[in-house]
C-alpha cells in the first residue's frame, strides 16, 4: 500500500507569495471548529516568519510552522502541524529546523504544547517549563465544522 504522498518531492520555503488558500486543505485535525483557509493564510502571511511544505506534484501545502517575535528578543512558535498522511517523514524536524535556524540572539524561543510531544522538542534543544495560557473560544465562531 502506498502512503498518501509517500513518493513525493516536498519543497521548504518561507515565501508565501505562491501559497493559495486551496493549498491549505485538512489542517487543524482534531479541532472542534477549525479557522478557515484564509485565515489560514493570514495567520502565516502575518507571522514574523513561517515556513511551509509543500507537495509539489499535489500542488498542496502538507506542513507549516510559523514564528511571531518582537525581533530583539523573544519569539514564540504558536503552530506546527504535518498532515496526517505526510507525518513520520521527518517533515516536522526539518519545518523547526529551518524555523529556529538564525534565531539565536533572541533570549526566548517558546511554544506550549501537550505533555506527550516535551521529547520530540527536546530534539531542539527546548526546555519544559509551567505556562500560564488562556483561551477564547468564541474567536473560532463563525469558522467551517471540523471534518467528518
Ligand atoms: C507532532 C508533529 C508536528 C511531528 O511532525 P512529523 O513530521 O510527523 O515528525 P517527524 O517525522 O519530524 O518526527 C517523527 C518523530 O516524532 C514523534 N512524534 C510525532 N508525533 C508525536 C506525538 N504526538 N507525540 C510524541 N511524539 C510524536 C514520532 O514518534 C517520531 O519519533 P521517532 O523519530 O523516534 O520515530 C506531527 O505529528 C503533527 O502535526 N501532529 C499533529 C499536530 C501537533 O500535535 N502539532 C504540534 C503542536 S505543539
Amino acid at each position: 500500500m502506498t502512503l498518501p504522498g509517500a513518493a513525493s518531492v516536498i519543497d521548504y520555503t518561507d515565501d508565501l507569495t505562491s501559497v493559495r488558500e486551496d493549498m491549505l486543505r485538512g489542517f487543524f485535525v482534531g479541532w472542534p471548529k477549525r479557522p478557515s483557509a484564509r485565515q489560514h493564510l493570514a495567520l502565516l502571511r502575518g507571522s514574523y516568519r513561517s515556513v511551509v511544505a509543500v507537495d509539489e506534484a499535489a500542488q498542496r501545502v502538507v506542513g507549516f510552522v510559523n514564528m511571531l517575535s518582537d525581533g530583539v528578543l523573544t519569539a514564540f512558535i504558536p503552530w506546527l502541524e504535518i498532515l496526517p498522511g505526510y507525518q513520520g517523514r521527518g517533515i516536522g524536524t526539518e519545518l523547526m529546523r529551518r524555523i529556529l535556524a538564525g534565531t539565536e540572539r533572541f533570549y526566548s524561543i517558546d511554544l506550549v504544547c501537550d505533555e506527550a510531544l516535551l521529547p520530540y522538542y527536546a530534539r531542539f534543544a527546548m526546555i519544559s517549563a509551567s505556562s500560564a495560557l488562556v483561551r477564547h473560544p468564541g474567536a473560532l465562531e463563525g469558522c467551517p465544522p471540523a471534518d467528518p
